[in-house]
C-alpha cells in the first residue's frame, strides 16, 4: 500500500492491526508497519508462525461455535482487517443464517472493513467501537440492529486483549460482557503469553509502544484467569495451536505460537474454577 492513507488514518505511527497484517503476509500495511515490523521479526521471528496458528485457533473455534454449539450471533471484537476466512465466512459455511458484527477501533480496520466485510447488512455489520468500553459495544446501533441478546452469541476476542493494560482491567472488561451475555452464549479468548521468551516479549512490548496500541503479554495462569466465572469447553485455556487440533491443517508447536486461548460458555450453573 503506498503511504496515501483514507481520512483518519495516520499512516507514520504503526498501527496494531497493519502491523499483523504484515505478519500475515497482507498487503494492507504502510512503510511505518513495514519498519517495526521487520524491526520485530527479525529478533522474533516465531511472530509469523504465531499470527497464522491464531488465525488457524480463529477458524477452529468459529467453525465449533457454528457447527456443535449451533450458534448464529458473532461479536467479533478486535477484529483486525479484512483477510482470509474472516468470521462470516467460515460461520456461514456452518451456518448460512450466521450474522455478524465486526468491531475495532482503527480507522484503517474500520474503512476496509467497511468495504469489504458489509457487503451484505443483513448479516454482517462493523462498528466502531473500543474494548476498553464494553457497555458502548452492547449498546452500539448495530449491535442492537444484528443481535439479538436474548439468544447465545458468541463473543470473540481474538488476539486483542493483549492490547488492554493492567490498568485497562481486562478481567472486569470481560465480566461486563459476560454479564450482558444469556446463558447458552460462549466467550472465545486468544492471547499473546510473555513466558516462552520473557526477554524477546518485553522487545516486542517496547516496539509495540511506539504503535497506536499498547501491548501487555501475560503469563499462563494471567491469561487461565480471564476465564473466571465461565465454564470452560474441553480441552480448557492450552496453547492456541493445541486447542481441537486438526491433523489437516499446518501446525506450529507453543514455542513457535505464543499463544494461550480457550472458549468458554455463558452458564448460571456454578463455574469452573480456575487453578493458577
Ligand atoms: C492482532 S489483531 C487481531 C485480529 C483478529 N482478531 C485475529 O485474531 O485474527 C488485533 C486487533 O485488535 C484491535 N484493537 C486493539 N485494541 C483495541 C481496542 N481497545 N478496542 C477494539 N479493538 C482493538 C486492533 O485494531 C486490531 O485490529
Amino acid at each position: 500500500m503506498s503511504d496515501h492513507a483514507p481520512t483518519g488514518v495516520d499512516p507514520y505511527t504503526p498501527s496494531a492491526a497493519r502491523l499483523y497484517d504484515f505478519y500475515l503476509g497482507g498487503k494492507d500495511n504502510y512503510a511505518a508497519d513495514r519498519d517495526a515490523g521487520t524491526q520485530l521479526l527479525q529478533r522474533i521471528p516465531e511472530l509469523r508462525s504465531t499470527a497464522h496458528a491464531n488465525r488457524y485457533f480463529l477458524r477452529r473455534v468459529v467453525r465449533h461455535l457454528a457447527t456443535e454449539a449451533g450458534v448464529r450471533q458473532f461479536l467479533d471484537i478486535g477484529s483486525g482487517l479484512p483477510t482470509q476466512d474472516n468470521v462470516h465466512q467460515v460461520a456461514q459455511r456452518h451456518n448460512p443464517g450466521a450474522r455478524v458484527v465486526y468491531v475495532d477501533n482503527d480507522p484503517i480496520v474500520l474503512a476496509h472493513a467497511h468495504a469489504l466485510l458489509a457487503d451484505d447488512p443483513s448479516t454482517t455489520a462493523v462498528a466502531n467501537a473500543d474494548l476498553r468500553d464494553p457497555a458502548g459495544i452492547i449498546a452500539h446501533p448495530e449491535s442492537q440492529r444484528m443481535i439479538d441478546f436474548t439468544q447465545p452469541v458468541a463473543v470473540l476476542m481474538i488476539a486483542v486483549l493483549h492490547f488492554l493494560t493492567d490498568d485497562d482491567a481486562p478481567n472486569d472488561v470481560v465480566a461486563a460482557l459476560r454479564e450482558e451475555l444469556c446463558p447458552g452464549s460462549y466467550i472465545a479468548i486468544s492471547h499473546l503469553e510473555n513466558e516462552t521468551s520473557p526477554e524477546r516479549a518485553a522487545f516486542m512490548e517496547q516496539v509495540y509502544a511506539r504503535s497506536s496500541a499498547t501491548l501487555q503479554g501475560r503469563s499462563h495462569a494471567e491469561i487461565h484467569r480471564l476465564f473466571t466465572g465461565l465454564k470452560l469447553v474441553e480441552p480448557g485455556v492450552v496453547p492456541i495451536s493445541e486447542w481441537r487440533r486438526d491433523p489437516t491443517e499446518p501446525y506450529w508447536p507453543p514455542e513457535q505460537a505464543w499463544g494461550d486461548g480457550g472458549l468458554a460458555r455463558v452458564t448460571s450453573l456454578p463455574p469452573t474454577p480456575i487453578r493458577g
